[in-house]
């Protein structure tokens, strides 16, 4: 693929460096430690705009020049970056009008970065001249092996709702409808009498006192992310009038909702994302290789780059909890095993000034005679060992669907109960299966589905019909779906399919819904096999004993309509009724589940039932604390428990420790081993 591997050879290893926040006797510091951790590529420049355009059109290079040049000489190449997302001081006094407003109306101030809009001409105009600039400068400079566009878009001015974003916002209308008749049909503005004469009446969806029109908050996400994605080109484009070296930027997978990954992927010549563990999360490493199997399913499975995460604490989260020992290489590892080609860090060195002093970085505070640094240094020893795994895939028998725009639909105002979160759903089926130690891709419903075996849909609320369709011919063919409650609900307008929901997938599961019912805050329902003792006219089943399942949130009466219940409510407002149903369809099978089921019990064991079917192949008997995952040749082994794990039929070679594994192998507690089988 174009752009990829960015460096000659290796994982890339590093951070982002920030050396003006420091005198140059420091420099020469971080060069020496940088090649003592065997650090081989920092992102440099990301803030700059200010101190290489300190007046307009005026640009001074000469601190970027000597450090581009001290990271030759050290033999660490650089990732570029585009300085856009922080604009210069005198940016924002001069061009007022390119000030970032909020949904309130109120004009987000200075003294910090990402603030301006992102339609605005005049912060187009002077990007892509200090691009440009930047471009022409260094497109030759020997230490730079990559282009850094900007900044995590989207993070803190997804949405502007000024007077230039409105007026961009119906040009962009204007485009995708053609004539305002086939708006008002796309967002059913005759609800409520809102029905516009002209495409100059729709405003950008602002606090409004009720509901707003849902049509138009969907577009107006789309809208925000072409905004960004606009940006992206520009800069993108400006720099290959200089260079050929691969561009990117940094996404924020999966927690930065506004940015539709799928369609920012096309874009880039090597995806590459931040992640921060949630460290109020009891395993936030379940999360973590969410996001990462997340990252590499936008990439096309193609590698990856990691291009940010942390050495121990961050400093926004409630409460910034520091790494437990071996945690940090637990998690770069974990990326690594899930496609990553890179690890790196924010930052390198820790900043004194500012927001995010008390942010960690691979030189905190503390210096070298710390748990961190020791940490870097041997995390650097891994990765030159782990330099055969760069370019091998992952591959998975499982997918998870997972689409920006029904995450943004779900969660507008007025939905049947608070408690639908997308991830909510999300996150509870990647657990089981995380535990059960599949390893999965997320797909866009209409991806081709062909190479899994199972397909699991928790959280498609919003479900174009051609999507419907794809899941429909892929269970015909011999595909096993499941689905989860308030699924193939709405359509890509946000309006309800035709007919008892759910009515996009209907046909496929078998069932219908004559009436939601959602559940109170706490209360829970219990699931039972048909034919248990107590369910209707029927002589008990001996064998459906055990820990009952439960069910929160949301209960529903399904009517079977061509599936077959495999599991019924026992009590609540659908008492005897199917929960859990399963359609057999042409040489498929699709599955569907009306409760929040959770834990071993309930969704473990359901998961593990739909699994078999399906001929999903899985280790058995490992405890569920035991991270697996194969990459190519490659079986990463991540213990996050606090004893050791024997692992059984595992025969190779040791990659980080050198040993030779015949017939199975010891995981230290907390630690990893990587066997090249
Ligand atoms: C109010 C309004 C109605 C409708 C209902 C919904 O009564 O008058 O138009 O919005 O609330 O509960
Ligand atoms: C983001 C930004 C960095 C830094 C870190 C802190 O990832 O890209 O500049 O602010 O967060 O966690």
């Amino acid at each position: 693929m174009p752009g990829y591997p960015v460096l000659p050879e290796g994982l890339a290893y590093g951070g982002d460096y920030n050396p003006e926040q420091w005198p140059e006797e420091v420099w020469r510091e971080d060069v020496r430690l940088m090649r003592e951790a065997g650090v081989t590529l920092v992102t440099v420049g990301v803030f700059n705009w200010g101190l290489i355009e300190p007046r307009e059109g005026d640009y001074d290079f000469t601190r970027l020049d000597r450090i581009l040049d001290l990271l030759h000489t050290a033999g660490v190449y650089a990732d570029l970056a585009t300085p856009t997302s922080s604009p210069p001081t005198w940016f924002r006094r001069r061009y007022p009008g390119s000030r970032l407003v909020d949904r309130d109306g109120h004009v987000l101030g200075g003294g910090s970065r990402h603030s301006f809009c992102p339609s605005s001409p005049d912060y187009a105009a002077a990007s892509e001249r200090v691009v440009a600039a930047l471009a022409a400068r260094y497109a030759r400079h020997p230490a730079v092996a990559m282009w850094h566009v900007h900044n995590e878009y989207g993070w803190a001015n997804a949405h502007c709702y000024c007077p230039t974003s409105a007026e961009a916002f119906r040009a962009w209308l204007r485009d995708r409808y053609g004539d305002v008749g086939a708006l008002n049909a796309a967002w059913g503005t005759t609800f409520w009498g809102l029905t516009y004469g002209s495409f100059d009446e729709v405003e950008p969806p602002v606090a409004a006192p009720v509901g707003l029109l849902t049509g138009l908050q969907l577009d107006f996400m789309r809208f925000s992310v072409d905004a960004h994605i606009t940006c992206f080109r520009r800069e993108r484009d400006t720099i290959r009038r200089f260079s050929d070296l691969p561009v990117t930027t940094n996404f924020m997978i999966p927690n930065c909702k506004p940015m539709d990954y799928w369609r920012w992927a096309a874009e880039v010549d090597v995806v590459a994302n931040d992640h921060y563990l949630d460290s109020a999360r009891a395993d936030p490493h379940i999360e973590l290789a969410m996001a990462a199997d997340l990252t590499r399913s936008v990439a096309g499975g193609r590698p990856w780059m990691l291009m940010e995460h942390s050495t121990g604490a961050v400093n926004w989260q409630p409460r910034n909890l520091a790494k437990r020992p071996g945690e940090m290489r637990r998690n770069t590892l974990a990326h690594v095993a899930r496609g990553s080609d890179s690890a790196m860090f924010f930052q390198w060195r820790a900043s004194r000034y500012g927001a995010e002093k008390f942010h960690s970085a691979m030189v905190p505070h503390a210096g070298t005679d710390s748990l961190i640094w020791r940490d870097v240094v041997a995390l650097g020893a891994d990765l030159r060992a782990l330099a055969e795994v760069r370019g091998a895939r992952v591959t998975a028998e499982v997918a998870v669907v997972w689409d920006w725009e029904s995450y943004w639909a779900l969660e507008f105002e007025w939905r049947p109960s608070a408690d639908l979160r997308f991830r909510e759903r999300i996150e509870a089926y990647y657990e089981a299966l995380w535990r059960e130690h599949v390893t999965v891709d997320f797909v866009h419903p209409s991806a081709d589905l062909s190479p899994y075996r199972l397909v699991v849909a928790p959280s498609s609320y919003l479900l174009a019909e051609a999507s419907a369709k794809n899941l429909h011919l892929y269970v015909e063919a011999g595909g096993h779906l499941l689905v989860s409650y308030f699924s193939g609900i709405v359509d890509e307008n946000d309006t309800i399919h035709p007919g008892p929901c759910p009515g996009a997938l209907r046909d496929v599961l078998g069932v219908a819904v004559e009436e939601f019912h959602p559940l109170r805050e706490h209360e829970t329902v219990t699931l039972r096999s048909p034919g248990s003792p107590g369910s209707p006219g029927s002589p008990g089943s001996p064998e459906a004993s055990g820990p009952a399942a439960t069910g929160r949130i949301w209960s529903e009466r399904v009517r079977l309509a061509g599936a077959g219940a495999v599991r019924e409510f026992a009590d609540g407002p659908d008492a005897g009724h199917p929960a859990v149903t399963r359609h057999d369809l042409g040489a498929g099978s699709a599955w569907y589940v009306s409760t929040a089921l959770d834990g071993e019990s309930g969704l473990r064991g359901l998961v593990a039932e739909v699994l078999d079917h399906a001929g999903v192949s899985r280790p058995r008997g490992l405890p569920d604390t035991l991270e697996l995952v194969r990459r190519g040749d490659h079986l990463f082994l991540i213990n996050h428990a606090d004893t050791p794990v024997t692992v059984d039929g595992v025969t190779g070679a040791g990659v980080l420790d050198g040993a030779a594994y015949d017939g199975s192998a010891t995981v230290p507690a907390g630690g990893v081993v990587v066997v090249r089988t």
